[in-house]
């Protein structure tokens, strides 16, 4: 409370007749509680109080924008409810000195609106092991953007902030962030994430940041998992054969499969061939945007059973008086050899 030493400079002054020199910021006999506040835009409404270090005065009142509270003579403070939903709203505490002078005291406001983040990735190019691309995260809805702060992470480790210099709109708008990066094939799939926050500075609140990420690999063309490009399969004739073709390539690979030059239909890794009869030389194709490998599969087919067990013997062992039962007998105990 102000002495009435205080309170007679006050009235001396008042015929300077300057509100600046009556109220200067040392001097003011006013004081808000809190003296400024940071909420969000339209949530909930905040009790403002302000206090007078003068015991008499003709008049204590608040002006929220355009409009004016009651006033109040006998107290020395005053309480107001104010409510964020304009975005450029002045608060002030007054007191009344006398009929014609005033002292003022300005509420600090910040009103704000956590923004939304969309984040969109592009790709640039492809040069030969690196692919470019594009990371964009937009800030959508923010206020006031003066405050707000753009980092971006790469694999957790902050590499880029952005902030921007627009320090008078006080309503939200969009503002992008945009990362380009080159991603090698060693580095696999590499994450970023773009982070937005609204820090009013020291000793003032920080908001959660909100963010986006991205994952981003390097683009290849299909490259054979192993290094021979054409390969031989051996096979019993009638038996059931898978024919394999791993490939790696970023996008995945589409595969096609061309046997004795007919298409087979087949777009995965492997080929089925049910009772294989004959010799086959097929091909697989994997294919991405970026080109294609072949493998060449020669599925070599030997002949089995019985019969033509038998015509071969019979060709080898004609002179040999080839007794039939035991031509039966040796294929039955040499079947293991046989058939391997
Ligand atoms: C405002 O004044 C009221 C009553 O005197 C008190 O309860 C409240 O805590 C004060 N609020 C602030 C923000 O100072
Ligand atoms: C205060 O301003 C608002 C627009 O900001 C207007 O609609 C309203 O009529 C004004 N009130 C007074 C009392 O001037
Ligand atoms: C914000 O308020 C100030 C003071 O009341 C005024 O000068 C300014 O034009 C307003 N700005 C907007 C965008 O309404
Ligand atoms: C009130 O203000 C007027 C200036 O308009 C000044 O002449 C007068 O001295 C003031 N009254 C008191 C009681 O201080
Ligand atoms: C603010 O940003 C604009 C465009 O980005 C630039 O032209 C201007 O110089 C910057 N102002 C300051 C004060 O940094
Ligand atoms: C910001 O973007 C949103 C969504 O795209 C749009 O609705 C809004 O009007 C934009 N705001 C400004 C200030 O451009
Ligand atoms: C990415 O590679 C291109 C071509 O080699 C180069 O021009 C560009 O500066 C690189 N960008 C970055 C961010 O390293
Ligand atoms: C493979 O073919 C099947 C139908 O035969 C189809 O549904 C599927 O989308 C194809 N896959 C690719 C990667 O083309
Ligand atoms: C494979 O790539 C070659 C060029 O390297 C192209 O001529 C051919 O048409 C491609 N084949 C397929 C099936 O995409
Ligand atoms: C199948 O392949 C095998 C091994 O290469 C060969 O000995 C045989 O003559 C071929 N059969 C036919 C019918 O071409």
């Amino acid at each position: 409370m102000l002495s009435v030493r205080m309170l007679s400079f006050f009235i001396l002054i008042f015929s300077l007749c300057d509100a600046d020199s009556i109220c200067p910021p040392e001097h003011n006999p006013l004081t808000l509680s809190p003296p400024e506040i940071i909420e969000e835009y339209g949530v909930n409404p905040v009790t403002v109080n302000c206090t007078t270090a003068l015991a008499e005065h003709k008049g204590l009142y608040f002006t929220v924008g355009n409009e004016t509270s009651r006033i109040i003579e006998e107290q020395m403070s005053i309480s107001q409810s104010v409510s964020l939903s304009d975005w450029n709203v002045t608060i002030k505490c007054k007191v009344k000195l006398n009929e014609s002078h005033e002292c003022s005291k300005d509420l600090q406001v910040i009103t704000f609106k956590n923004p939304e983040v969309v984040h969109s990735v592009q790709l640039v190019n492809v040069i030969g092991e690196e692919t470019q691309y594009r990371l964009q995260c937009d800030i959508i809805n923010v206020a006031p953007v003066q405050y707000v702060t753009v980092s971006w992470y790469k694999n957790s480790e902050k590499i880029q902030t952005e902030s921007f210099n627009d320090t008078t709109t006080k309503t939200p708008v969009n503002e992008s962030s945009i990362l380009r990066v080159n991603i090698s094939r060693e580095e696999n799939v590499v994450e970023f994430r773009c982070e937005a926050q609204l820090d009013f500075g020291p000793h003032r609140p920080k908001l959660p940041a909100i963010s986006k990420t991205h994952r981003v690999s390097a683009h290849y063309a299909p490259e054979l998992k192993t290094q021979n490009s054409a390969d031989d399969t051996y096979a019993l004739e009638g038996t059931d054969i898978i024919l394999s073709c791993e490939a790696v390539g970023n996008p995945l690979p589409v595969y096609n499969w061309i046997c004795d030059g007919k298409n087979m239909l087949e777009n995965t890794t492997s080929l089925s061939l049910p009772r294989v009869n004959g010799n086959k030389t097929c091909a697989c194709t994997a294919t991405n945007y970026l080109g294609n490998i072949t493998k060449t599969i020669h599925l070599h087919v030997e002949p089995t059973g019985i019969y033509s067990y038998f015509t071969s013997k019979i060709v080898d062992d004609l002179d040999e008086t080839a007794d039939l039962c035991l031509i039966l007998h040796q294929i039955i105990s040499n079947s293991e050899y046989i058939f391997l």
